[in-house]
């Protein structure tokens, strides 16, 4: 049968362009016995695609992670209409062994396939979103490493994204003061709804005078998904002894590989000396092992009515390309997902 899917065709210059992504179509092997016939269903959309695409060979499959539901099966385990998910990157079909790992992706990891969790009734999608990667995100991003307590101030950056909102609310359910900062004034309405003590529109305000505002004893924790201008004026209002999860840069990504600029990030390591900070970077596969307690907690805030959600979908496989430039412009509101419609 005949299969598409996306290659990196050039390497992007600022910020990408449809023209760096080829669509490329490819007659996919036979289904022999113990392998089953994937079709996509929705593809995640992340900021991590841009620098991937620094270092990605060109040529490369492009990566995401999918849902995808089993339209063939040899496999006595698997039936037609079952939905998994796996990280397959940008392909509208894939034939795969799900008893054996593998590595679609040059540089990813081998991961196995994993059969959807049964959710109880929720939307499939949410397992790319609240119920998956940007839910431990910011569920362990902000709990295992900031030590977040009740009456402190959280500030957010990129609050509206996908994990940004999952972290406020969480921020709320632990009764913290949330500010959060996102790009447009609709961001911040719906972070309003969400129940963030105070939201801004970064692009409008001055950072430093709405924390005066909405900090004025100080930032206790960070949780950092953006870095650049906002991070350091969020950084020069922390309290002694702070807290930052650094989770994303995602202002710098556009410009990783132009080495005729300096650094867009201002330094960090004055307010951060000055303040006594702790500063954690990490990966959220760090905790791996812990994922799918992660996603029950996640779960049974979702079911309370404390975790709300919003997705960004854009219908086709075909506009692939489309969504991934779309989020780097900040033209979502919570997970950016494609649904196929194959
Ligand atoms: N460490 C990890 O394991 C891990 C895991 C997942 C995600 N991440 C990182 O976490 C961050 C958020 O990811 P996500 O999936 O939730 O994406 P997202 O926030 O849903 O989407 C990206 C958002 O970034 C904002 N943005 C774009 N350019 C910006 C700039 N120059 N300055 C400030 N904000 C900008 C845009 O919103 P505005 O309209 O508000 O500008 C855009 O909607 C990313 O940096 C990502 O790389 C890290």
């Amino acid at each position: 049968m005949k299969a598409k899917k996306f290659l990196l065709a050039k390497r992007p210059t600022g910020e990408p362009k449809v023209t760096d992504f080829e669509a490329v179509q490819e007659e996919l092997p036979p289904v022999c016995d113990g392998e089953i016939l994937l079709e996509s269903v929705y593809l995640s959309v992340d900021p991590y695609m841009r620098y991937m695409s620094e270092s990605l060979p060109l040529g490369s499959i492009m990566p995401s992670t999918v849902i995808a539901r089993v339209v063939e099966s040899k496999h006595a385990n698997y039936k037609v209409g079952d939905n998994v998910i796996a990280a397959y990157g940008w392909r509208s079909h894939f034939v795969v062994d799900p008893e054996k790992p593998f590595s679609a992706i040059v540089g990813m990891k081998q991961t196995k396939l994993q059969i959807l969790p049964d959710f109880g009734g929720v939307p499939t999608s949410l397992a790319l979103g609240i119920l998956g990667m940007p839910g431990v995100t910011a569920l362990y991003g902000l709990t295992k490493l900031t030590q977040p307590e009740a009456g402190e101030t959280l500030v957010v950056s990129g609050a509206a994204g996908a994990v940004g909102s999952i972290v406020g609310q969480i921020g709320k359910i632990l009764d913290m003061n949330v500010i959060g900062f996102a790009g447009t004034d609709s961001k911040v309405e719906w972070l309003k709804e969400l129940g963030f003590d105070y939201a801004y529109n970064y692009k409008k305000i001055s950072i430093k005078e709405a924390l005066k505002e909405s900090a004025p004893c100080g930032v206790d924790v960070y949780f950092d998904n953006v870095g650049g201008q906002i991070s350091y004026d969020v950084f020069s209002k922390m309290n002694t002894f702070g807290r930052v999860s650094l989770c994303g840069a995602i202002s710098s990504y556009n410009d990783m590989g132009d080495t005729s600029k300096p650094p867009l990030a201002p330094a960090i390591q004055l307010p951060a000396i000055a303040n006594q900070l702790s500063i954690h970077g990490f990966l959220v596969t760090r905790w791996l092992n812990e994922w799918q307690d992660g996603v029950k907690q996640l779960l049974g805030y979702f079911k309370k009515g404390k975790l709300k959600y919003r997705e960004t979908i854009t219908e086709g496989f075909d506009n692939m390309p489309q969504a991934f430039i779309d989020v780097l412009r900040g033209e979502n509101t919570g997970k950016a997902l494609v649904k196929a419609n194959l």
